[in-house]
């Protein structure tokens, strides 16, 4: 499969989210999305709870999927770079980091890619109060795209104008915080990022493929 996120525009809409607190639930959902999702977000919660070595395994059993960690890197350069070169060691294929540390604390790790916090779906006000600023260190750094909250569609039509189509656009927010799936696609997002929305249903395969369905059907007048 692929090592960059951007060639994975159109495969899937959604991103799974997998913030889980038991380890045996990363592989049972894994076993229940199986053959449907080329990408997953873990984060935090996944490191502390399956260990790196949880994560390595998790990786290892779905070698067809690209693992995306929401670290949310905030360093110095130097740092930023130990911590995602241990990350891409693991088998990690993209990392989320902040943006407002400045394009001089982007690393570059190969390859991986990195993605930028740009604006957040609650608080944040420094990124939303700077955000030219935070899309053109995600150009100056040709990081491999951004993160926006989807309930910002203002911002991701902005994002997509300023960035052209050579960034991936992803937007958290569907579902459990009440973004209508599809609303962030629908104003220029790549891929809708939905945690609970998916692992707390009761058949989180169905939810993922009623929500992949409607991501896929974006409709901007449905978004009001
Ligand atoms: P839920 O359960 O709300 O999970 O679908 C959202 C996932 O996205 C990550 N994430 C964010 N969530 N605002 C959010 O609400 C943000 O700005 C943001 N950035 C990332 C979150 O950590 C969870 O995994």
């Amino acid at each position: 499969m692929t090592d960059r996120i951007v060639d994975l525009k159109g495969v899937n809409r959604v991103i799974p989210a997998l913030d889980l607190t038991k380890p045996e639930r990363y592989w049972a959902l894994m076993r229940e999305l199986r053959g449907l999702v080329k990408i997953v977000k873990v984060s935090w919660v996944t490191l502390l709870t399956i260990g790196p070595e949880g994560l390595r395994k998790l990786i290892l059993d779905n070698s067809d999927v690209y693992f995306l960690m929401d670290a949310k890197l905030a360093d110095v350069n130097f740092i930023n770079g130990l911590i995602a070169g241990r990350l891409r060691e693991i088998g990690i294929r993209g990392v989320i980091m902040h943006g407002f540390v400045g394009s001089v604390n982007v690393p570059r790790v190969e390859d991986l890619d990195l993605i930028l916090l740009a604006s957040m779906t609650s608080g944040g006000e420094l990124y939303d109060a700077n955000f030219d600023y935070v899309i053109k260190i995600v150009k100056d750094v040709d990081a491999a795209g951004v993160v926006i909250g989807g309930n910002k569609p203002n911002l991701i039509a902005r994002a997509r104008a300023m960035l052209g189509s050579n960034y991936v656009i992803l937007s958290p927010g569907i579902g459990a915080q009440g973004v209508k799936p599809g609303c962030a696609i629908a104003h220029g997002a790549d891929f809708e990022i939905v945690g609970r929305a998916i692992y707390e249903s009761s058949n989180p395969r169905e939810a993922f493929i009623r929500i992949e369905d409607e991501a896929r059907r974006a409709d901007i007048n449905r978004c009001k």
